[in-house]
């Protein structure tokens, strides 16, 4: 009979992740104790905090990785919680021992695409476009986050369903992660539906500690989900993610166009690229499959013109997305249409922009994604 030893136990966590960290535990200094008698093996983790959200994750797929070494006996996982030292080194062996919070994304060597999602118009769809968007890169096995820079709006953790507050480790928050992405939240700071009145500075002072106090880990696209219009909010993230690309949202109503150029030109003053346009709400497909027009045509193809000709640079329709009650149901029961229905006609529409937004990555590759990517 072949003998475990605490090798064979260490071996099989360290293939068990922290699912909010992505590190596997044993990095973490997460494995407390290990004891082996007669190949039983009795393992204790340590949380970061008492009342750990991901306990159960954590503990089944320990019990489940150290019950797959051949000829293990009965396997036993409790757990532990860290104390506040331990979580202080653990948040430096993440971060470094900075004391000032620094933006990842603005970091040399940072390949994280981001994408701030902005209209002219309140209501054109900016929030269920992020929301299904980031369901859909995430689908492509693409590390995901969405920042909710709508301070006051805030919409996004309703969209993905998402309940659970984030937790911190020492000073640094670790965000929820909801259809496999991670998200953040003013709605995460606040008791109930309480609304936030803040002036421009407290609002940019939100924005960044999302970016700065938050641990993204290495994510491949995070999307911000602005606010409508051209505000303190798009100023902020102008300054402090300037490589940031701006995607417009529109309908294809003609009025609603002229008001999303505006947001398409602030690009001219803050040098960030356009990624592009998506048409939201475009004609419905009916029950007998007629087309209904309900918010006319054109709009998407108007502001991209327009922009393409104030900037000078390529601005294209990404896609259209249709007006579907099925889009608005999965907002509203927090399971994005693109996680419900990834078969429809509008998820497919969806899936079709997020292929153009990763072939411009690949058309861009060894070439630095910052300012002057597509100069104006
Ligand atoms: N293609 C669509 N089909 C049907 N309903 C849609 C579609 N796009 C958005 N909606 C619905 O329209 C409403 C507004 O959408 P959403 O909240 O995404 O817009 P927004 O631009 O983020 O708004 P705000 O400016 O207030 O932040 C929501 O109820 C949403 O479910
Ligand atoms: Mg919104």
């Amino acid at each position: 009979m072949t003998t475990i030893t605490e090798q064979d136990v260490r071996q099989a966590l360290s293939r068990v992740e922290d699912p909010e960290i992505g590190k596997p535990l044993t990095e973490l200094g997460m494995v407390k104790a290990i004891d082996i008698h007669d190949n039983n093996v009795a393992v204790v983790l340590y949380l970061t905090i008492a009342g750990c959200p991901m306990k159960n994750t954590l503990t089944e797929n320990a019990h489940a990785a150290v019950a797959e070494i051949p000829g293990v006996g009965e396997v036993t996982v409790t757990t532990d919680v860290m104390s506040d030292q331990q979580r202080r080194e653990l948040r430096q062996s993440l971060r470094g021992d900075m004391t000032e919070p620094v933006i990842p994304f603005t970091e040399p060597g940072n390949t994280t695409r981001i994408f701030a999602v902005s209209s002219g118009k309140g209501g054109v769809g900016k929030s269920s476009m992020t929301v299904n968007l980031a369901v859909s890169f995430a689908a492509r096995g693409l590390k995901v986050g969405i920042l909710d820079a709508d301070i006051y709006g805030h919409s996004i953790p309703g969209m993905l369903g998402n309940q659970e507050r984030p937790h911190a480790i020492d000073d640094m928050i670790m965000p929820p992660v909801a259809h496999g992405v991670k998200l953040i939240s003013i709605a995460h700071f606040v008791e109930g539906n309480a609304p936030v009145v803040w002036r421009g500075p407290m609002l940019h002072r939100a924005i960044q500690q999302f970016l700065g106090d938050v641990f993204w880990g290495d994510l491949d696209i995070l999307l911000l989900d602005l606010p409508p219009g051209t505000g303190d909010i798009a100023i902020s993230v102008a300054q402090l993610l300037p490589h940031a690309e701006i995607l417009i949202v529109t309908t294809p109503q003609a009025a609603a166009a002229e008001v999303a150029e505006r947001a398409g030109t602030i690009s001219l003053q803050t040098q960030q690229p356009v990624a592009g346009v998506i048409e939201n709400m475009g004609a419905m497909v009916l029950p007998d499959g007629t087309l209904l027009d309900v918010f006319g045509s054109g709009g998407g193809e108007a502001v991209a013109k327009r922009i393409s000709t104030l900037t000078g640079a390529q601005v294209r329709v990404l896609g259209s997305v249709p007006l579907d009650p099925q889009l608005r149901e999965g907002g509203d029961t927090g399971v994005p249409i693109s996680v419900a229905h990834p078969e429809s006609p509008t998820a497919q529409a969806i899936s079709a922009i997020v292929d153009q937004l990763i072939v411009r990555k690949d058309s861009l590759a060894g070439r630095p994604l910052g300012l002057g990517v597509q100069s104006h």
